[in-house]
Parts: C-alpha cells; sequence; structure tokens
C-alpha cells in the first residue's frame, strides 16, 4: 500500500475511570518512616487511589465504566468497536486476557480481535500508535485502546522508596478513520525500547523463570523493585528525544504545539524534561498530584480530564509522550 492510500486517524472518544479510594501522603505517614513534605517535595504527589478488592474495580471493570463514557462521546455502540488494545502490567488475570475479558464485559458480539499490550507505562502510547497502523492501512476500523493498572497490587508497601509513587486508575481512547476534510489526524509516531535497562525496574518473581514460592513470600521479594535515580535519568533522555523525533518527522515546531500530555511518574522529571527541551510548563498536562503513577493509565487519564475541562480543544496539536520498564519509550504527535 503506497501512502497515498493511507487513511487519516484521528480519536473519536475518550474516557477514564478512577477508584473511590484516595490515599493520601497522611495515610502513607502512618503506614511507613515517611512524610508528606518528602513525598510532594521529590516527586509532586499528594494523593494516590486504591481499587478495592473486594471487586468493581479491577483493571477491566475500570476499563468498561471508561469505555461507555467514551462510546458515548464518539455516539458508537460496542460492536462498532472491532478491535481492542488492552494496555496493562496488572492484568485481572494471568489468562485470559484483559481485552477478551473487557469484550464480553461489553457485551460485544462481533468476536472482534483483542489483544493485550505489555509495555508498562508506555503501553497506551503503543497502543494508540498500533492502533493508527491498523487504522491507516485499512486492517481495523475502529481500535479502542485501554490504559488500565491496579499496580496496588505489585507495589511492596512496606518499601517506602517505590510505594509512595504508584496509583489505580485507568483512561482509554477510541480511534477511527478521519471523514474527508477533517482536520483531526495522528501526526506522527514513535516507539523505541532499551532492553540494557530492564533491570532499573522489574518485577522477576512470579513469571516463568522464577515461579513464586513460600521463601519469595517470606521475604516480601514477589513485588517491583525500581531503582529510581537510574529510571530518572533515562526517563528525562527518552522523552525528550521521543518528543523531537515527532516533531520533526511531522515539521512541526515547538512553538506550534499546543498541548504536552507526558506520562506522570514524577514531576521534577516532566520539569526537567521541559526545561531540555526549552519549553514553559504552561502547555503541560500535570495531574500526578491527584494520582499518582498509574503506569499505562497516565496518559490517557489526564488527557480525557483535559478534554472534559476545556484545556484541549478539537484542532490543537497535542503530544502523548511516556517512557517505562523495559524500559519503553515512545511519543504520538497529533490534531486532536
Ligand atoms: N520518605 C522519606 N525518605 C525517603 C523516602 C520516603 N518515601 N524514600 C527514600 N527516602 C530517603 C532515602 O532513604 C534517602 O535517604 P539517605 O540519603 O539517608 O540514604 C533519601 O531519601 C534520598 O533517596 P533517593 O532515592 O536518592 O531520592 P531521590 O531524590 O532519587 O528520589 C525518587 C527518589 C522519587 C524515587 C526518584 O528517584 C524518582 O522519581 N525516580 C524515577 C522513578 C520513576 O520514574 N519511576 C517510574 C518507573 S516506570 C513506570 O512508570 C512504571
Amino acid at each position: 500500500m503506497t501512502a497515498m492510500n493511507l487513511r487519516k486517524v484521528k480519536i473519536k472518544g475518550t474516557g477514564n475511570y478512577l477508584p473511590k479510594k484516595v490515599l493520601t501522603n497522611f495515610d502513607l505517614e502512618k503506614m511507613i518512616d515517611t512524610n508528606d513534605q518528602w513525598i510532594y517535595e521529590r516527586t509532586g504527589i499528594k494523593a494516590r487511589r486504591v481499587s478495592s478488592t473486594e471487586g468493581g474495580e479491577f483493571p477491566t471493570d475500570m476499563a468498561e465504566k471508561a469505555t461507555w463514557k467514551a462510546l458515548e462521546m464518539a455516539g458508537m455502540e460496542p460492536n462498532d468497536i472491532d478491535m481492542i488494545l488492552f494496555a496493562t502490567c496488572s492484568p485481572d488475570y494471568q489468562l485470559p486476557n484483559c481485552a477478551s475479558v473487557l469484550q464480553q464485559k461489553l457485551g460485544m458480539t462481533n468476536n472482534c480481535t483483542a489483544l493485550d499490550i505489555q509495555a508498562a507505562c508506555t503501553g497506551f502510547v503503543y497502543g494508540t500508535n498500533m492502533a493508527n497502523s491498523f487504522i491507516q492501512t485499512g486492517m481495523a476500523k475502529n481500535v479502542l485502546v485501554v490504559g488500565s493498572e491496579m499496580l496496588s497490587t505489585k507495589v511492596d508497601w512496606t518499601d517506602r522508596t517505590s510505594c509512595i509513587l504508584f496509583g489505580d486508575g485507568c483512561g482509554v481512547a477510541i480511534y477511527g478513520a478521519a471523514d474527508e476534510g477533517e482536520s483531526s489526524e495522528i501526526l506522527a509516531t514513535t516507539l523505541g525500547a532499551d532492553g540494557t535497562g530492564a533491570e532499573f525496574f522489574s518485577q522477576p518473581v512470579g513469571g516463568s523463570a522464577e515461579p513464586i514460592n513460600h521463601h519469595h513470600l517470606d521475604e516480601n521479594l514477589q513485588f517491583m523493585r525500581m531503582k529510581g535515580r537510574e529510571m530518572f535519568k533515562v526517563a528525562t533522555r527518552t522523552l525528550a528525544e521521543s518528543a523531537k523525533k515527532v516533531l520533526t518527522d511531522a515539521g512541526l515546531t515547538m512553538d506550534e504545539l499546543d498541548w504536552v500530555v507526558p506520562h506522570q511518574a514524577n514531576v521534577r522529571i516532566i520539569e526537567t524534561t521541559a526545561k531540555l527541551l526549552g519549553m514553559s510548563l504552561d502547555k503541560w498536562i500535570i495531574n500526578i498530584e491527584n494520582y499518582g503513577n498509574t503506569s499505562a493509565a497516565t496518559v490517557p487519564i489526564a488527557f480525557h480530564e483535559a478534554i472534559m475541562d476545556g484545556r484541549i480543544k478539537r484542532g490543537q496539536t497535542v503530544l502523548f509522550d511516556s517512557f517505562g520498564a523495559g524500559l519503553t519509550y515512545g511519543a504520538t504527535l497529533l490534531r486532536y
């Protein structure tokens, strides 16, 4: 297929869902040796949400609730979706995948393609860029991309260096072909990974290489482990490089960019990246204060919030920019 007959891809609808339970820094003070001031100054986080373990707020539950909002915005029915790409590193089950569970929860009867993406925090951007390719080439019509995480089950709540950072939540977007003459479209995409940094952020126990056993449980080894300083350096470098690449590929300047929706891992990472790019922070959508790092969900949660409160408007240029364990990274530049 030549570039001549590639379809333009736009966002048709978005949605999000945040668990009801709020866990503040002051709550954490009662659980571990930390304090609100340390957490806020180092990370910009004040609170995070935690899913109910009783059910109703597992990753596919949150995705279902967020998807109904997106479908309403798009004026679509569940069966209008012909592909689900579900980005998560905290799935409901090992098997089946979340995308298939979500398909069933939405009452879909079209047996659409249903695939999970494990690219950690970059998962939603991976899904977006893959959706773009499938729709551009005519292999899919409407793709639901989900970022949904319940990291509260992956966090070692006794490890003060990491548990303060993470939260639960979900954001989604529905992508489809733009109509003739519409200005909304995905302008440029980039994805990458550098496996040499795999050890900086990992959960080595519980997979095939190291099935979980009593020793792991006794020693609290079953949770996520992070080298925060190393992650910080890689994050700022890759976020800045991905941003520059998509802007160059689309032939846009930094000044022509209206909004950046970055992965919300640490507000210091966002500030440092903005500085590296020579941008002021007023174009950056930042909500980490309320939700912490919800991995694959941060970008779509923040994006939907900014649409709903009127900051991001149709016709404006928006950059999704993310990085995560792997180390994965990627960006999407679009005209909303
Ligand atoms: N409360 C109080 N003190 C603490 C806490 C805490 N919660 N955590 C660590 N400290 C202490 C440390 O023990 C250390 O004390 P010491 O100097 O006596 O040894 C001191 O504070 C400084 O610790 P550092 O780890 O050096 O703190 P740093 O400034 O690097 O901040 C942080 C740590 C916030 C984790 C930072 O490195 C960071 O945000 N890194 C990036 C994390 C990231 O991007 N994660 C995303 C991974 S990918 C994904 O998104 C899924």
